[in-house]
């Protein structure tokens, strides 16, 4: 399938990891897989996990207010609760936590209130269902202390037991498919199994059946639309269009203990480097069990926000700009190749200079602010084209987290890539 416009141009999303694990701070799933804490334990969560104070229309109007075009929540994580009212399996936070509600409606319909499209996270895996466990897996130290199953090797399956877990994901993601009608459907969870045991054509079908726009990412395996990498900038981009997940702190859902944010500065940083090289940042923050976000993840959505209002022009409808080497950082380009986008980190102690450009530059402002730019070529013989040297804006018109210079053309981008005279 075609990549959906809307997902290439959102350029920023926000990850939602919300469910039980945020009651005592652990680790999402992990932490009971991993014997971190005893399987009761971590099940004993659920006792706690209230939602009181779940307001989806402030996650909503907040999000937007960041920039954001999309938000991707978990509705089922590895520990297989789900966060809405299922008929299939006797595990969610309706009938088992006093939250006692569907949470993943009004999360869909608050986003879309909003002009958000709306994402669902769903694990392929899920640690506690029965069927789920069809090989005990021996031995390996320190690993799957509680659930010794992650495994199946070839001819030690239980089929049947295998046959009633798909039919129970197949009959969880119809639910999600039909009832919230997702745009995009974030899956998770895939290596423990292969493509052909998890069925994934099969399950690629049901879900286009009924809506036939829905991005899948590429933990859908083959039948994936875009690459995800997790935790950092890429250096080389992936082929295709992809998204960058990233956590704000260190941990994807709510951990108490858990201060150790990125700053707005080296946020803002993470998106200009993804966008630049073509991505779409996925950015998470962690729910409370009440629903609520701590207040320094909210400060960061909010500083984001203000950056992107401010350089709405380079990020939204831009694609890739520069590849390295021509500018000392990230850069987009508009549509239509006539607009370069040069985001400088630093202050600039003199003229910044962009090589290998050979299209003629007719204007230099610095975005935002509109501060028009003095430039000049110097150097260049015959193809080689000499260095644009732009004048460094005044200090007032440095942004305190990233400064963006709209370099307009004579025409379209062309780039001089070679090495010169022999
Ligand atoms: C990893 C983790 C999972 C998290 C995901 C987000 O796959 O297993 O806990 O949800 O990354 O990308």
């Amino acid at each position: 399938m075609a990549m959906q416009p809307w997902f290439s141009e959102a350029k920023f999303g926000i990850f939602l990891h919300w469910g039980i694990y945020a009651v005592d701070g652990v680790q999402e799933s992990w932490s009971f897989f991993e014997g971190d804490v005893p399987h009761d334990r971590y099940m004993a969560q659920l006792g706690g996990f209230t939602a009181a104070r779940y307001q989806p229309r402030e996650w909503a109007a907040l999000f937007a207010r960041a920039g954001a075009r999309y938000a991707v929540l978990t509705s089922r994580h590895h520990d297989g609760v789900a966060l809405w009212d299922t008929a299939h399996g006797d595990l969610d936070v309706v009938r088992r936590t006093p939250a006692g509600r569907d949470l993943v409606g009004p999360y869909a319909d608050a986003l879309r209130e909003h002009g958000l499209r709306v994402g669902l996270y769903y694990s392929h895996s899920d640690w506690n269902h029965p069927d789920y466990a069809s090989l005990r897996h021996e031995g390996r130290p320190g690993w799957a202390r509680f659930n010794p199953y992650a495994e199946a090797h070839e001819g030690q399956e239980d089929p049947a037991a295998w046959d009633r877990y798909l039919a129970y994901r197949d009959g969880q993601v119809g639910e999600l498919a039909r009832r919230f009608r997702p745009d995009l459907l974030w899956f998770d969870g895939e290596w423990e199994r292969t493509e052909e045991q998890w069925r994934i054509r099969e399950l690629a079908g049901l879900i286009r059946a009924e809506l036939p726009e829905c991005v899948l990412n590429a933990r859908m395996l083959g039948e994936g639309d875009y690459a995800t990498p997790e935790q950092g900038v890429p250096i080389d981009a992936p082929d295709g269009p992809w998204e960058l997940c990233l956590t704000v702190n260190d941990s994807w859902g709510h951990r108490h203990h858990d201060d150790n944010h990125k700053s707005t500065t080296q946020l803002v940083r993470y998106l200009a480097e993804t966008i630049g090289a073509g991505g779409n940042l996925l950015l998470a923050v962690g729910p409370r069990e009440d629903g609520t976000l701590p207040a320094e993840q909210v400060e960061r959505l909010e500083g984001i926000g203000a950056w992107i209002a401010a350089h709405s022009e380079a990020v939204y409808g831009t694609v890739a700009g520069l590849p390295p080497g021509h500018h000392y950082g990230p850069s987009t380009r508009s549509a239509d190749a006539r607009t370069l986008y040069l985001t400088l980190f630093d202050i600039p102690r003199g003229p910044v200079g962009v090589r290998g450009l050979r299209t003629p530059v007719r204007r230099v402002s610095v975005l935002g602010t509109g501060a028009e730019l003095g430039h000049r070529v110097t150097g260049g013989l015959h193809e080689v084209p000499g260095v644009l040297w732009i004048d460094p804006p005044p200090a007032a018109d440095l942004d305190a987290h990233a400064t963006v210079l709209a370099v307009e053309l004579d025409g379209e981008l062309d780039l001089y890539r070679g090495a010169g005279r022999s």
